[in-house]
C-alpha cells in the first residue's frame, strides 16, 4: 500500500530485512569472486580478489593508502566495472546489471563518505529526503521516513537546519541518515572517519554499529589502525590490491602492522 502508485517497482532480490524473500535470505548479501581491476595496463589495482559476506556481518576493510579500499566499493555500487570475475550482490552480478537497473541496486546500498557529500545550502531534512524523492515516494511517507533516519543517528528535531551550520560530526551524521533512509541492505563506508578528530570517529563508528545491530550489512573502509584495534570486528586487508583476512581476528591482525603473516604465535605483540 505505501508504494502503490507511487512508481516503485519491488525489486525483491534486494529487499533487506523482514521484507526479504527468505531464499534471498539464505545467500550471502554479497560475493565477490575472482575480482580484477585494472587501471593500468601493467599493475591491477584489485587481483583476484575473493570475498564472502554474509547478512548482518560487520566488516573493517583495510590497507594502506593506495591499496584499493575506495576502488574495491566503488565495483559494489557499479561506480566502476570489474575486468574479471564477478560481485554478486545477494545473487545478482551488479556487474552485469542494465544501466535501467543500477538506480535499484543503489536504493539498496547506502554509501557514506569520507568527505560527506552533504549539500550545504539544503538543510539536513532536504539532504536525507533527496534519497527517498528520486524513488517517488509519497511526501507524508518521505516525512516519517526521514525523521526516523534522523532520530536514529542523533539529529532527531534537527531536520530543519542549514547542514553548513553544522559541525563536521554533525555533517556525516546527516550523511548516515541519507544513506540508511531507504534502509538499505547494505550499508558501504569509505574512509568516514577521516575528517574527524579521534573522539567523533569513534561516535561514528559506534553509530555504524548501532545500524549494524538492527540487521544492516557494513562494510567499513578504513586505514586507521587506532580505530581498528578499539573493535571486534572481522578484517580484511588490502594490499598491492591482494586480499588477506585476519582469521585470528584482532591479535593475528595485530602483527600484520609491522610485519608479514608467521606462525610466530607472538606476533599480537609485535605491535
Ligand atoms: N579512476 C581511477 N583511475 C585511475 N587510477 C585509479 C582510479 N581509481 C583508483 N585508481 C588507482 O588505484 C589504486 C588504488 O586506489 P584506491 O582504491 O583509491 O585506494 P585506497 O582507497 O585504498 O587508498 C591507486 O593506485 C589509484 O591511483
Ligand atoms: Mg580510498
Amino acid at each position: 500500500m505505501a508504494n502503490g502508485g507511487s512508481g516503485i517497482r519491488p525489486f525483491p532480490f534486494f529487499r533487506a530485512g523482514v521484507r526479504a524473500d527468505p531464499a534471498v535470505g539464505a545467500k550471502p548479501v554479497l560475493a565477490l569472486e575472482g575480482v580484477t581491476k585494472f587501471f593500468r595496463p601493467d599493475v591491477p589495482t584489485l587481483r583476484d580478489v575473493n570475498l564472502t559476506v554474509e547478512r548482518g556481518e560487520f566488516l573493517f576493510i583495510t590497507g594502506p593508502s593506495g591499496a584499493g579500499k575506495s576502488t574495491l566499493l566503488s565495483l559494489i555500487y557499479r561506480a566502476e566495472t570489474p575486468d574479471d570475475g564477478r560481485i554478486l550482490f545477494s545473487g545478482r552480478d551488479v556487474a552485469r546489471l542494465a544501466p535501467k537497473s543500477i538506480p535499484y541496486l543503489r536504493r539498496n546500498l547506502g554509501i557514506v563518505f569520507q568527505d560527506f557529500k552533504v549539500v550545504d545550502h539544503w538543510t539536513v531534512f532536504e539532504n536525507c529526503a533527496v534519497a527517498l524523492e528520486i524513488l517517488d515516494m509519497p511526501r507524508r511517507l518521505v516525512r516519517a521516513r526521514v525523521a526516523e533516519a534522523l532520530e536514529r543517528v542523533g539529529l532527531a528535531g534537527r531536520g530543519d537546519e542549514r547542514t553548513e551550520n553544522l559541525s563536521g560530526g554533525e555533517m556525516q551524521r546527516c550523511a548516515v541518515a541519507r544513506a540508511i533512509v531507504t534502509e538499505p541492505a547494505l550499508l558501504l563506508a569509505d574512509e568516514p572517519t577521516g575528517n574527524l578528530d579521534p573522539h567523533l570517529a569513534l561516535d561514528i563508528l559506534t553509530l555504524f554499529e548501532e545500524i549494524n545491530a538492527t540487521g544492516t550489512t557494513v562494510l567499513f573502509a578504513t586505514h586507521d589502525h587506532s580505530l581498528i584495534s578499539k573493535r571486534n570486528h572481522r578484517i580484511v586487508s588490502l594490499e598491492d590490491g591482494r586480499i588477506t583476512e585476519a582469521r585470528g581476528g584482532l591479535k593475528s591482525w595485530h602483527g600484520r602492522l609491522t610485519k608479514p603473516l608467521s606462525s610466530s604465535s607472538d606476533e599480537g605483540r609485535a605491535a
